[in-house]
């Protein structure tokens, strides 16, 4: 068998031209000041980062024994492309309470991946390739609290998915390819607080969402038809992000009357960036205020040169309907 020895500033790679498995360690001293919203374990507690390395899809990558690194917190990937994080990652490492492996090309997760990641209180998968997750893909990680997927090409979620999780409080599925979450993925998580789905196709169904929520982001995503009956479960619910959709209908269909004694929590609603007539939204605004729900406006969205009510954008109506 073929050995080369790659060696770069702070890594070296064994390569065995024939079996294509490549073995890496990381390095202790990385700077993680280069890196912006890095998990908080990453930041204070033990921390390695796997820097530069770039393989293709046919190749495993597996670690080497590094009795130093045995009790680390985290575990993070910068400049690297990988379709598979190494195949033992959890089982070398198994305290890790943290990983880091946004933007590094991630192509799937194949099932044994988090077999060994009981530890895992914090994930972040962002910017990657990633376009299902399987059945039971995180059930290893009884204890994650947050679990961060956005910006990648999901487009199917099985409903076993998140199977097991019953701590985790934020999940972040934004800017993907959804139009349909079955509806066991995301109801059975009995202590997600926070669920952000922004920038997907979602239809909103009856009974797809944990009564446990306190902050649901559905902004772009095309709704047209969206109603609070739709939710009417989430009691706890406090912030409703409804950005960037295409709703424009009247009060009573969006909001109609009586829904908020179910949904008692409600305090904050945005509706940027929406269809409504100046009318329609005038309406809804005089109900929210009425019933102290405040409307939200993120400092990029509000309209101050153009039709708006509270910094809200509208049309104006000249054929004045009912
Ligand atoms: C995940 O990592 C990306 C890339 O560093 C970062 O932009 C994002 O804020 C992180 N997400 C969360 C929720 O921490
Ligand atoms: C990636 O590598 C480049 C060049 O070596 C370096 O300037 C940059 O800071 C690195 N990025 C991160 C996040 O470490
Ligand atoms: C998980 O740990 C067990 C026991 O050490 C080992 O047999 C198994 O291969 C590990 N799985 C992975 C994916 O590392
Ligand atoms: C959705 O995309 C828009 C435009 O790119 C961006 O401004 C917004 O922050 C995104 N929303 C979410 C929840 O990611
Ligand atoms: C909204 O409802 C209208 C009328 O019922 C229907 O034609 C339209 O397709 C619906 N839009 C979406 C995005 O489901
Ligand atoms: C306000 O809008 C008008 C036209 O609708 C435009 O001519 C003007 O430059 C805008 N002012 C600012 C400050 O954007």
């Amino acid at each position: 068998m073929k050995l080369f020895f790659l060696c770069f500033s702070s890594v070296c790679l064994v390569v065995f031209a024939q079996s294509r498995v490549i073995e890496l360690k990381c390095n202790p001293n990385y700077d993680i000041s280069r890196i912006v919203n890095l998990p908080y374990r990453c930041i204070n507690g033990l921390s390695c980062f796997f820097e530069h390395i770039h393989v293709d899809e046919n190749t495993n990558l597996i670690l080497n024994f590094d009795e130093t690194n045995y009790g680390l917190d985290c575990v993070g990937f910068v400049n690297t492309t990988i379709s598979e994080l190494p195949s033992n990652l959890f089982n070398k490492y198994q305290a890790i309470n943290s990983l880091y492996a946004s933007n590094i090309g991630l192509l799937k997760l194949p099932p044994n991946t988090f077999q060994n990641a009981s530890n895992a209180l914090d994930i972040n998968l962002s910017d990657n390739k990633l376009r299902t997750l399987e059945a039971r893909i995180f059930s290893p990680c009884r204890y994650l609290r947050k679990l961060v997927l956005h910006h990648n090409d999901l487009e199917e979620i099985d409903m076993d998915a998140f199977d097991n999780l019953n701590d985790l409080e934020e999940l972040d599925l934004s800017n993907n390819l959804l139009s349909v979450i079955p509806h066991k993925a995301l109801g059975q998580l009995k202590g997600l607080k926070t669920l952000i789905l922004g920038n997907n196709s979602l239809n909103v169904r009856y009974g797809m969402f944990p009564e446990s929520l306190v902050t649901l982001d559905l902004s772009y995503n095309k709704l047209e038809n969206f109603t609070l009956k739709s939710i009417i479960s989430l009691q706890n619910l406090k912030h409703l992000i409804l950005n960037g959709n295409r709703i424009y209908r009247f009060r009573q269909h969006i909001f109609p009357d009586g829904i908020l004694d179910p949904l008692k929590s409600l305090k904050h609603v945005q509706l940027s960036d929406n269809e409504f007539y100046c009318t329609t939204l005038a309406d809804i605004v005089i109900w929210l205020e009425k019933h102290k729900l405040k409307i939200d406006v993120e400092p990029h969205l509000v309209i101050v040169n153009s039709s708006n009510i509270r910094g809200v954008g509208c049309k104006e109506e000249q054929r004045f309907f009912l």
